[in-house]
């Protein structure tokens, strides 16, 4: 008897040995917070002497997602749906995805962009015949004055005007200043400029300089590779200026005050509500701008003073690895720094790549504000959402339709309560917009473009 038990038992830690191997060799992804540059847009910025100075060359003004932009967030999509074929259906589920983005035409319609190559629809998902290349998926936004998720500096933040002031002020950024004044008065001659040619200034010319030159625009014959990797050098120093890069110590102190701390908290929280089946979110994605990921890239300690370039994202993404005693967490980040690399290891916060979530949280414990309001030494309360402002009225004798506020209701939903229980019905699908409910909107859209 006791040595059937005894056989029993060695057979069954025989199976659980072999079982715990395999798992640990096997750890599985199930979370993915995903941060992504907007593509290529129109130059914010210019120069005296550029020659497309007053020159129609961007056909929706400055600041605009260009076709150029459109196709780097598609392909990124492509690169997402390749990476994580796996973690996410192929048919688009509002349980699984969450998009938001900042209220900025540019990565709103990125997000839209590259959610198209993500879930392209297929079978049920076509809503208009077999021929329909493209669902709506809905991405979140918010003012970007209440936005402290995605937009960094945050503009209300005091004591961060106070940081940035004094690294401005600092040994290290005369330093900085000293080594490119040569080259910076160069190009005050180069671009004509009026006032001081800083390295503030050079940004705003190399903003200029990069958007045209993904415009497929030829550039003056003064902007060399080697003046444009200079110019790109110092846009990179820049941003590690606004985010404490350049001098130690204050990478923290900004992550905390009006830098990427906040983000980086919301990042955590999502992980550890995937981990606690608190949602069901598989994947939680943002749509934003360089500032926004240099700003991370700072918080977390891995900056490599090179600007963000459009459409590169930088990937969170969550294992599980269960053995026979505990199942644990980690997690690897990757930065896609290009549109054509692939993703690329990256260390954060001195963890090791694979970080253990335990030991992450630990470590982000020093970048994350506990009290925005008190890190900030905010005075006043900062604004709150605005009112709407009131629509125009209309004049009565004008002829010429000029403006017009439509209000219209969403397409037909599925039911907000379910009279029968549906089998087929997850109860949080209930008022989702349906296959007829796109087609009413397709068709009042084509009724507004006849009018
Ligand atoms: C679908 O596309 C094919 C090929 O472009 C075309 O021949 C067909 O008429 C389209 N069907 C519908 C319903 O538009
Ligand atoms: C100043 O710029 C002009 C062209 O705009 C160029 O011909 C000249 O060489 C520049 N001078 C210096 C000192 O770089
Ligand atoms: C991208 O990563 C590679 C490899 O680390 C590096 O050589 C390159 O400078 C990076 N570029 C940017 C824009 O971060
Ligand atoms: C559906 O597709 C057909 C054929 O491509 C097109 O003519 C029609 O306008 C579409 N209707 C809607 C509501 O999208």
């Amino acid at each position: 008897m006791a040595a059937t038990i005894k056989v029993v038992y060695l057979f069954a830690s025989v199976i659980v040995f072999i079982k715990s191997c395999a798992a640990e060799n096997e750890p599985e992804l199930v979370f993915a917070n995903l941060i992504w540059r907007h593509g290529s847009r129109s130059a914010l910025y210019s120069y005296p002497s550029d020659p497309y100075n007053n020159k129609p060359i961007w056909p929706q003004g400055p600041g605009q997602l260009t076709q150029v932009g459109m196709r780097q967030e598609y392909e990124l999509g492509r690169f997402f749906r390749q990476r994580y074929g796996k973690l996410l259906s192929e048919e688009y589920k509002r349980s699984e995805i969450y998009i938001r983005s900042t209220d900025v035409d540019r990565t709103l319609m990125s997000a839209e962009c590259n959610i198209a190559a993500l879930y392209p629809p297929s079978g049920r998902q076509k809503w208009n015949g077999t021929n329909t290349t493209w669902q709506p998926i809905p991405v979140h936004t918010i003012p970007v004055e209440t936005d402290y998720l995605l937009r960094f500096p945050l503009h209300d933040c005091p004591k961060y005007s106070e940081l940035s002031s004094q690294i401005v002020h600092s040994p290290i950024y005369q330093k900085i200043e000293e080594k490119y004044a040569p080259f910076l008065k160069e190009l005050a001659n180069f671009t004509q400029w009026d006032g001081t040619m800083n390295i503030k200034a050079a940004w705003d010319v190399e903003d200029a300089l990069v958007c045209e030159k993904a415009a497929n625009l030829a550039l003056p014959s003064w902007v060399t590779d080697d003046r444009l990797k200079k110019l790109n050098e110092i846009a990179g120093i820049d941003m590690g200026v606004l985010f404490g890069g350049t001098n130690p110590g204050y990478q923290v102190k900004i992550a905390k005050a009006g830098g990427a701390g906040l983000l980086v908290k919301a990042i955590l929280d999502n992980i550890q509500r995937a981990i606690d089946f608190e949602n069901t979110y598989k994947v939680v994605a943002y749509s934003a701008h360089d500032t926004t990921l240099s700003a991370l890239l700072n918080a977390l300690h891995a900056y490599n003073m090179r600007p963000p370039p459009f459409a590169s994202a930088i990937l969170f993404e969550v294992y599980k690895q269960a053995s026979a005693d505990k199942t644990s967490y980690f997690v690897k980040t990757f930065y896609r720094n290009s549109t054509v690399n692939p993703a690329l290891p990256l260390s954060v916060l001195g963890c090791s790549f694979a970080c253990p979530f335990e030991e992450l949280k630990q470590r982000a414990v020093s970048v994350i504000p506990v009290d925005i309001d008190k890190e900030c030494e905010r005075t006043e309360v900062p604004p709150s959402t605005p009112a709407c402002t009131a629509s125009s009225t209309s004049a009565e004798n004008e002829l010429q339709l000029i403006f017009t506020n439509v209000i219209c209701r969403h397409g037909l939903r599925s039911p907000l309560k379910p009279i029968f229980s549906d089998q087929n019905m997850d109860p949080k699908d209930a008022g989702q917009l349906t296959k007829v409910g796109m087609q009413q909107q397709y068709e009042l859209g084509c009724f507004f473009r006849q009018k």
